[in-house]
């Protein structure tokens, strides 16, 4: 289909999108799309392994392809797309099912975390979501799969399978690597340093969604908790909220973090959190302006998304044409 090297990735459209699903995925997808033949997907059959409200759910899809649209994704040079809208997702993930094991899948630090948080709801799709994932990525054919740090450990598990598969039925897939920001791929919470910004967090002060308005981006940062001492200086181990705050500042801007401790040396926490906050808002306003264009163009928005679908149902057939065959499933022609 292409000589290009292959790269799908996707997010849930479940709740906020924030800072960190920004830093640690969606900004490297901007540059991957020049160079990679890319697929972006919205992955709502994920989505539901919570439970979900419908209406909430057709809208946080929508939000999430303007955020998406709004961060630079073109769909000139990438396939957006919603992940129900095609498939043959479900499909493989059935067959993949079926060449995972129990044991990899109890492993997920991902599903022992969810299965901790909905106690009332540990279903089956909970635990078999690495399936589904490992399906959206094999179906593409994908080299290279760009996510933040937590999705390591799946995109491993999806090469695992990949290659159990092919040894079992000949190269039926491409086996595929993570793709990791240099930084940014673990943003950490603005209220907890010692963990990642997360939307199911407890509190909204923990992340900056992509939607938050000006006023409430400056008071986050203005309440983000800081270290001891007063030395704006990058040490993870003895300064890890300080750290935390230079990286974003630091993508946000691209400016190095040398440079920032020097512009920032000899001033206090309240100064460097000013600087941050507007450089944040800076960075974000562009993108709402954009956001917000895209939602109120809701035809627009589901052109691309249909057409994404289209692109993206006839890139997946070969390969599932090829599945079908050499597992030795179905009988009818055309
Ligand atoms: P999710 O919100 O779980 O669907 O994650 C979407 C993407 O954002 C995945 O590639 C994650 O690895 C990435 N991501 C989520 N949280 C963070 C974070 N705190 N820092 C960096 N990347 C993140
Ligand atoms: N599991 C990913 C997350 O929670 C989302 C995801 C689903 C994904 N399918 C994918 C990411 C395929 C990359 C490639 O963030």
């Amino acid at each position: 289909m292409t000589n290009k090297k292959i790269v799908f990735s996707g997010i849930q459209p479940s709740g906020v999108i924030h800072l960190g699903n920004y830093l640690g995925a969606i900004k490297q997808w901007i540059d991957l799309q020049d160079k990679y033949f890319s697929i972006f997907c919205i992955v709502d059959m994920h989505a539901i392994t919570v439970q979900q409200e419908p209406e909430e759910l057709q809208k946080n899809i929508r939000e999430l392809a303007a955020i998406y649209l709004a961060s630079g994704l073109d769909p000139k040079k990438a396939i957006i797309f919603v992940q129900s809208d095609v498939s043959a997702h479900t499909e493989l993930a059935w067959v993949l099912n079926c060449n995972t094991q129990m044991g990899e899948l109890e492993r997920m630090t991902q599903f022992k975390d969810k299965s901790q948080r909905h106690k009332q709801n540990i279903n089956a799709g909970l635990f078999t979501y690495p399936a589904l994932m490992a399906a959206d990525i094999l179906l593409y054919q994908t080299n290279k799969v760009p996510v933040g740090e937590d999705q390591r450990q799946h995109v491993e598990l999806t090469r695992d399978i990949a290659h159990r598969v092919n040894n079992k039925y000949g190269q039926v897939f491409e086996e595929p690597e993570a793709l990791l920001p240099e930084v940014g791929a673990r943003i950490m919470g603005l209220d907890d340093p010692t963990s990642k910004m997360s939307k199911s967090a407890s509190s909204g002060n923990n992340y900056i969604a992509m939607t938050d308005e000006p006023d409430k981006i400056r008071k986050k940062i203005m309440k983000a908790v800081t270290d001891s001492g007063s030395e704006v200086k990058f040490d993870e181990e003895k300064k890890p909220a300080i750290s935390n705050l230079l990286t974003i500042y630091s993508l946000v801007t691209e400016k190095n973090i040398k440079s920032l401790e020097k512009e920032y040396a000899g001033k206090g926490y309240g100064d460097f959190k000013k600087g941050l906050a507007e450089a944040v808002v800076e960075f974000i306003e562009p993108i709402q302006k954009k956001y917000k264009e895209y939602i109120d163009d809701q035809p627009k928005l589901e052109k691309i998304l249909t057409n994404g679908a289209k692109e993206a149902a006839k890139l997946a057939q070969p390969t599932m044409e090829n599945v079908r065959k050499v597992v030795g499933l179905g009988v009818a022609n055309d």
